[in-house]
């Protein structure tokens, strides 16, 4: 398997009368505004995307981010709006039959055939894609092995269970060994285990030399699997770099204090932010964040500074810095708290 998609990155690395491709996807200021009844809507409003072949990338964005639009303008499942884009080397725009032969795409939905089995799905998928049925078989039996679907090929897939289920998804995604594959949200709906064992899979592709793109509103996906994250929020880029980039620059500990009223809030993030142990202040309503070098030191510096004001916080907890901080600094809005509470 690993060697098949080996040989197709050969291949990619051909010039195709564009120059020698490098790069498995680029994106420049894509955009796409939908007509709906009710006016238009800038779904995606642009996104510039440099993704490195082999590497495994996360668009990481709340609901209605523009994440599957974004997914479906790439698999030339949609028509670009404006801007560019290359994937695997081909324009999506002017080359969308190469583009499709040399992609996998799993929706948010999945593909399927519930009255199918898995071992029936796969050779049905391989067939369409042309395969012999020779080869359709060792594919499907081979991929049946790789992710683990063995216990259950060959029973309808109404059977199973949702990570079963979104194994034999990624499996019907890259029966045709696509140079990259684009996952729309792989891990929604399953327990902390059967993610984490898709991950392993999917990590698994990435390590053989496939190039992945996952979208997701889960922070500790994008940080568990992704080389590099965008961050995305209606429809633009707000943050990108490596998971851990990302939180450094974030640096030190969040302190996320709350109080019964805005005012309240507001009236200490006055006092609190030109201290000099704060780095950086973001209020949203009754609750205060501040991110400071270190936690304990700050801590008692800022519980003595709002006493002497009597501002006392109803409420404290102490965070590492997340994803969800690198999204709140530049949204003022939280994707998800993912704090530890101290107290
Ligand atoms: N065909 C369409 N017509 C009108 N609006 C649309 C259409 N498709 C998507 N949108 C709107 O575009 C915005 C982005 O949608 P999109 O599905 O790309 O978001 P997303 O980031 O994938 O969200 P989620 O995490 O919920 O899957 C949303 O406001 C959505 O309602
Ligand atoms: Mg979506």
């Amino acid at each position: 398997m690993a060697g098949a998609i080996m040989s197709n990155l050969e291949t990619g690395q051909e010039n195709h009368g564009q120059g020698v491709r490098t790069a498995a996807i680029v994106t420049r200021d894509l955009a796409k505004t939908f007509q709906a009844r009710r006016g238009a809507v800038e779904a995606v409003r642009s996104i510039s995307l440099d993704v490195e072949r082999g590497s495994i990338v996360g668009l990481l964005g709340p609901n209605g981010a523009g994440k599957t639009t974004t997914l479906r303008m790439l698999t030339t499942l949609l028509p670009i709006g404006r801007g560019s884009a290359q994937v695997a080397g081909f324009d999506v725009g002017r080359e969308p039959h190469q583009v499709r032969t040399h992609i996998g795409y799993v929706s948010q939905l999945g593909g399927s055939d519930e009255v199918l089995t898995a071992r029936e799905n796969l050779h049905l998928q391989a067939r369409l894609y042309g395969i012999a049925p020779m080869q359709a078989a060792s594919r499907a039996q081979s991929l049946i092995n790789q992710l683990e679907l063995s216990t259950y090929a060959d029973r309808a897939v109404k059977t199973y269970s949702g990570g079963q289920r979104r194994r034999l998804d990624i499996a019907l995604g890259i029966i045709h060994q696509p140079e990259v594959l684009f996952l729309d949200e792989p891990s929604t709906g399953l327990d902390p285990q059967s993610r984490a064992n898709l991950w392993e899979h999917i990590r698994s592709l990435g390590a053989g030399g496939m190039t992945i793109v996952v979208t997701t509103h889960y922070l500790d996906e994008a940080d568990a699997l992704c080389d590099d994250v965008y961050i995305i929020d209606q429809g633009k880029i707000v943050a990108h770099g490596a998971p851990a980039v990302l939180k450094q620059q974030i640096g030190g500990t969040a302190i996320v204090l709350e109080w019964d009223t805005p005012p309240q809030a507001s009236q200490a993030c006055e006092l609190l932010r030109s201290a000099p142990f704060v780095r950086e202040a973001v209020l949203n309503e009754t609750l205060l964040r501040l991110y400071v070098d270190n936690g304990s030191e700050a801590l008692s510096a800022l519980l003595h500074r709002l006493e002497q004001a009597a501002l006392a916080a109803h409420s404290l907890r102490l965070s590492q810095p997340s994803l969800d901080d690198v999204f709140l600094r530049t949204t003022g809005r939280s994707l998800r708290e993912e704090t530890v509470e101290v107290h």
